[in-house]
């Protein structure tokens, strides 16, 4: 089954939403396969956002991210790459529908409280950037009977 790369950022954690957002992804439906809070490095966030450190918004968005605890995540489900990311909402906060998570809890570009991988290929980029094999548990999930026809 498909899996994605979620991530709760500093503002998130710092304003308490950690289990407000995990409860979403829970109720969608989606397993989750990993979870920590850590702090990200320079040379993690540089690993991470490598599409982007030669845009202007870089400096600001490497400052935020390692500015505290995020919690990462690996979830599964079919199509989790979308629905995280439809979940999630637009990347600027004013563009985003209200009923997603930046449309909901957040007003800034730069603070936009959550990360969701852009396609499996990302995906599978970033969660090998974040967790290590073992830390990407598989196991039954029997909501999956009465999710999926
Ligand atoms: P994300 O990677 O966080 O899920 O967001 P995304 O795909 O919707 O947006 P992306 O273009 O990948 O940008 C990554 C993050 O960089 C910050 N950003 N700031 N000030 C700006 O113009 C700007 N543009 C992007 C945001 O935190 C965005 O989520
Ligand atoms: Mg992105």
């Amino acid at each position: 089954m498909e899996k994605t790369f979620a991530m709760i950022k500093p503002d998130a954690v710092q304003r308490g939403l950690v289990g407000e957002i995990l409860r979403r992804y829970e109720q969608k439906g989606l397993r989750i396969a990993g979870l920590k809070i850590m702090n990200v490095t320079e040379e993690l966030a540089r690993k991470h956002y490598a599409e982007h450190v030669n845009k202007p918004f870089f400096p600001g968005l490497l400052e935020y991210i390692t500015s505290g605890p995020v919690v990462a995540l690996v979830l599964e489900g079919k199509n989790a790459v979308a629905e995280v990311r439809k979940m999630n909402g637009a990347t600027n906060p004013l563009e985003a529908a209200c009923g997603t998570i930046r449309g909901d809890f957040a007003q800034e570009v730069g603070r936009n409280v959550v990360h969701g991988s852009d396609s499996v290929e990302s995906a599978a980029n970033e969660i090998a950037i974040y967790f290590t094999a073992e830390e990407v548990l598989s196991f039954d999930y029997l909501p999956n009977t009465w999710l999926y026809e």
